[in-house]
């Protein structure tokens, strides 16, 4: 990670973490704590996105004050303050970079607008300082599904997404199928645990395909179909727990290949898997061992770092910082990945040319 004098604060509400950090400009983590909402939205079996920014708003307050105080850093001594701005829901996203504005209008303190996949990617670096550039990161989050080929901090090109649901996504809707508590994906990794990943061949879509394209929904079509075909004969002897690993195996399947094929592709051998389902326990133990049999390098963030936080948006914040790029005060907020303003901002300051 690049360097910088001074302290920043990260500010996190894309979804449903409310999350407040404090990074040293060397990378240290002085303070990062979190409000996660799971008791908000468990009895909806998903994220509802009016309750979200309620709760970011009740909360965001309180927990940049611990922050603050976790860290002995004064507001008016940081030399930033990194926010989200994107992608996510519209209202959440709101609330923080609304918070964050008055932050930095009130202390004179500058402020930078962080993309969350430029977060997500970010942590990799963050959790290993010596990180080995170019490298190939995985984002596997709950919207997100994206190889990013990453020549230096700040600097990326997506080579590799998926073409419907995301890598969480499918997580998240295979528990609902299957009876399981949201979040899906901590909790089909807890099941999977107990259960056989040899009950059941799911399908592995785009397995081995030369193209970089994740696909889930053919997967997730698949245990709806079993699942149909179960209730309709009424007896089965696999139980949720090999259902579970079963499910889990085809998914962390496709992900370890496409990344290893992807560096191979790309000719890097350093690897890194970032958001919510690089905290997954089977994915972890797989391409750890699979990459390690190719002799390829591979950083996986604590779990802390994996899911959402705002260590992660302030060291990105960092690389802003360090390049001027501050925020305006009519900065908008936006729900989806804006390709075309990435790949332009991406050009304008590395010369990377098209996706
Ligand atoms: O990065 P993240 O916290 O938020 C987004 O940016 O989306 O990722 C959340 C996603 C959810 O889909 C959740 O089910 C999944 O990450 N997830 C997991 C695990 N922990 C979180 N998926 C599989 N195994 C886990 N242990
Ligand atoms: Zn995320």
């Amino acid at each position: 990670m690049q360097t910088f004098q001074g302290a920043i604060l990260g500010i996190e509400t894309s979804c449903d973490e409310t999350a407040v950090a404090v990074l040293e400009g060397n990378g240290g983590i002085l303070a990062n704590v979190l409000d996660s909402q799971i008791d908000v939205h468990v009895s909806y079996g998903g994220v509802v996105p009016e309750l979200a920014s309620r709760r970011h708003m009740e909360r965001l307050e309180h927990l940049t004050q611990e922050a603050l105080k976790q860290a002995q850093i004064p507001l008016s001594q940081l030399q930033g303050i990194a926010v989200t701005n994107g992608p996510g829901l519209v209202g959440a996203l709101i609330v923080g970079v609304n918070f964050a504005k008055a932050l930095a209008y009130a202390s004179g303190v500058s402020l930078v607008t962080v993309n969350h996949l430029e977060g997500h990617l970010a942590s990799a670096w963050l959790a290993d300082p010596g990180f080995t550039f170019p490298a190939l990161v995985l984002i596997a989050s709950g919207g997100h599904t994206h190889l990013a080929l990453v020549s230096e901090p700040g600097t990326y090109q997506f080579i590799g997404w998926t073409i419907d649901d995301a890598a969480g996504e499918a997580f998240d809707k295979g528990a609902k199928m299957l009876g399981l508590p949201y979040p899906g994906g901590p909790a089909i990794d807890r099941l999977a645990q107990k259960g056989s990943a040899r009950a059941v061949s799911f399908p592995r879509p785009n397995l081995h395909s030369q193209d970089l394209q994740f696909s889930f929904s053919g997967l997730k079509t698949s245990l709806l179909y079993y699942l149909r075909d179960v209730q309709k004969t009424g007896h089965t002897k696999v139980g949720v727990e090999d259902l579970a690993a079963s499910y889990q195996e085809a998914i962390v399947d496709v992900l370890c290949e496409k990344l290893l094929q992807g560096a191979r592709q790309s000719l890097v051998r350093s690897v890194a898997v970032v958001g919510g389902v690089a905290a997954n326990s089977r994915l972890r133990e797989k391409l750890t061992e699979r990459a390690r049999t190719q002799g390829i390098s591979v950083v996986l963030p604590p779990r802390s770092l994996c899911t959402d936080n705002a260590a992660m948006i302030a060291a990105a914040g960092v690389e802003k910082l360090r390049r001027k790029e501050f925020a305006s005060w009519d900065v908008e907020v936006f729900s989806t990945l804006q390709w075309k303003t990435l790949l332009k901002k991406r050009a304008d300051h590395a010369g990377v040319g098209t996706v």
